[in-house]
């Protein structure tokens, strides 16, 4: 039994080194990492990790959670298909604050061929350091809600 936040990683086969160093970084940072693989860079198909990932969190088992393939693009557009679902690719730290801040995204998808591994995790740390606002905000976050509704 723990009382530690989860937050569950996944990726493709882009970069495995990658996705553990971020699993490693979530772990020092006083969550419980939740890797859910690959373990091997054996080619595999990015749909199904983003899913995977996605139902984790959106059945309220992880809190957030974080993807990688080589762009961060086609993972994220198969985790936002999962109803309650709100991920953004960021490239950049202000991104990773913002789409907590603004758009209480609950997961947060990378590029390994995009970014190096130190902004990365500069980019993990932004995302998991910053707070959903409220406010008008919330009033736009549900109106992302409803078109899931319509
Ligand atoms: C795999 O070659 C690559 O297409 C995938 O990692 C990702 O970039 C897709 O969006």
């Amino acid at each position: 039994m723990t009382d530690k936040t989860r937050i569950v990683i996944s990726s493709d086969h882009a970069d495995i080194a990658m996705r553990q160093a971020i699993a490693a970084r979530v772990a020092e940072l006083g969550y419980e990492a939740v890797d859910i693989g690959p373990t091997t860079s054996e080619s595999t198909h990015y749909p199904k990790h983003g899913e995977a990932d996605a139902r984790m969190v959106a059945s309220g088992d992880c809190a957030l959670g974080i993807l990688l393939c080589g762009t961060g693009q086609g993972i994220m557009m198969a985790a936002n298909k999962v109803k309650g679902i709100r991920c953004g690719v960021c490239s950049d730290t202000f991104s990773a604050r913002m789409i907590r801040e603004h758009n209480n995204a609950n997961m947060l998808s990378m590029g390994a061929r995009v970014i190096g591994e130190g902004l990365a995790l500069d980019i993990v740390d932004a995302f998991l350091g910053a707070a959903f606002e409220g406010g008008r905000h919330g009033t736009r976050v549900d109106m992302i809600t409803a078109i899931e509704g319509a």
